[in-house]
């Protein structure tokens, strides 16, 4: 894909569904008694997967237009699928569907593509094992492919050493199958989806909150189906935020975003860098605050990202980077080490692409350093087929300031969370 530079963004955008509430939308849809009524849900590559991955244990669901109905068969209903389960791209299906096949009386299998066999499952697979799950990494590289057990699984308290709501989940979804209660802590608070749909479920959960981030889960409780309305992704909404921040003569309205406080670092960090972003119509569907974001022009200054917002905004940091060499003076992104291990290296990629286009950017351990405002000029991006570096430098190329446009390699990726996104950037043009 080629993206040339433009001089102005302007309209309303309503962006797709949001990816994890999709993802847990089918999960906890097919453990319910009962139908489980989604709309909004994010039809993208990553979803698909885990769709996929619940037909192939015997869910029925079904696809009516824009809404999809999912026919639960209860904790127990699922059975033993023919395959090895393929996850594909998606970090959140195999790590949150290792917890749930943890709990079942069946052995399973499950793998991915290429970059899934490269990220670390033993996040999932050490903490899981301490409720008794027998999970083998099948290479002993502790990467996927996984093979499953079944095994009882045992209430116990643990604490994980990294703000993960994919380990948290697995956890909290395996407790369901467990003799007692699980309580789980993390380091900081990480997205409470799964604690917050668990609970409109009929689950007898707790979860953790800013200050003190322990969920617990006790099991015992049938969850019942419901309908869940997805708002929009807040991790797609990002990428127009910041391109109408950075483009010239801009004014977006992104509608319908999830703005729930465990998402949007984002918005905050972007106040704090001056930036002209409004909230309207703030309101709450299916348990998540819901809001319409107007966003203009801004002159934006540097700031220092770290600590406990990191996981609020883990996805968006690629895209904040970009913003960020558009603002005066030097940004730090620190604490973020996580970004190494997400579909591709996002530290290294994005500080690589970024000074390819004239930035000034430097990788830390744990972060990123970049020094504003310098002018971006077009270049060939290297995206690692990763979407969420394909999308930040498109955004990038549109303040090119020279008119050769700007080559996205393995575009086509964008379909992993987003499959309409050029489209939707090219009407705001
Ligand atoms: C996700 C959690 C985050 C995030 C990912 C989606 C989820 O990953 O980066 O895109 O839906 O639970 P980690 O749990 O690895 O931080």
């Amino acid at each position: 894909m080629k993206i040339s530079k433009t001089n102005s963004l302007r309209g309303e955008i309503n962006v797709p569904g949001d990816k994890s509430i999709s993802h847990r939308s089918i999960m906890l849809g097919s453990l319910a008694e009962g139908d489980t009524i989604i709309t909004g849900f994010l039809k993208s590559a990553d979803c698909i997967s885990t769709m996929n991955a619940f037909r192939a244990m015997g869910i029925d669901i079904e696809e009516n237009g824009e809404t999809l109905v999912v026919h639960g068969k209860g904790l127990n209903g699922l059975s033993k699928p023919e395959h090895i389960i393929d996850c594909g791209n998606s970090g959140t299906t195999t790590r949150i569907l290792s917890g749930i096949l943890s709990g079942q009386k069946f052995p399973t299998a499950l793998t991915g593509d290429e970059s899934i066999q490269k990220r670390p499952m033993k996040r999932v697979i050490e903490p899981l094992s301490k409720l008794g799950a027998s999970i083998r990494s099948v290479k002993d590289n502790g990467c996927a492919p996984l093979e499953i057990e079944p095994q009882p699984l045992h209430g116990a308290d643990i604490r994980i050493n990294i703000a993960s709501a994919q380990v948290k989940s697995a956890l909290l979804l395996a407790g369901l199958y467990a003799d007692g209660s699980v309580s789980v802590t993390e380091p900081s608070l990480s997205r409470n989806h799964t604690e917050l749909m668990l609970k409109s479920f009929g689950a007898d959960i707790s979860a953790g909150t800013a200050d003190s981030p322990t969920a617990i889960i006790t099991p015992g409780k049938t969850l019942h189906g419901q309908r869940i309305s997805v708002p929009g992704d807040i991790s797609s909404a990002a990428y127009f935020i910041g391109a109408a921040l950075i483009t010239p003569d801009s004014e977006v309205l992104v509608k319908n975003v999830g703005i729930n406080p465990t998402r949007a670092g984002l918005i905050e960090v972007f106040k704090n860098m001056n930036a002209n972003i409004t909230l309207l119509d703030e309101r709450e569907a299916a348990g998540e605050k819901v809001a319409d974001i107007l966003v203009k022009t801004s002159e934006l200054k540097a700031c220092t990202i770290k600590g406990d917002i990191i996981p609020t905004l883990i996805d968006e940091l690629p895209l904040i980077a970009v913003v960020a060499s558009q603002a005066e003076g030097t940004t730090v992104i620190a604490d973020a080490e996580e970004l190494k291990v997400k579909e591709s290296n996002r530290i290294d990629l994005t500080v690589n692409n970024l000074n390819a286009m004239g930035a000034d950017a430097s990788a830390t351990d744990d972060g990123m350093i970049i020094r504003g405002k310098t002018p971006l000029h077009h270049a060939v991006i290297n995206t690692a087929k990763d979407h969420r570096i394909a999308m930040s430098f498109a955004v990038a190329a549109l303040i090119s300031s020279d008119s050769e446009p700007t080559e996205i390699l393995d575009s086509e990726c964008v379909a992993i969370s987003y499959p309409e996104f050029f489209d939707d950037l090219a009407s705001l043009k």
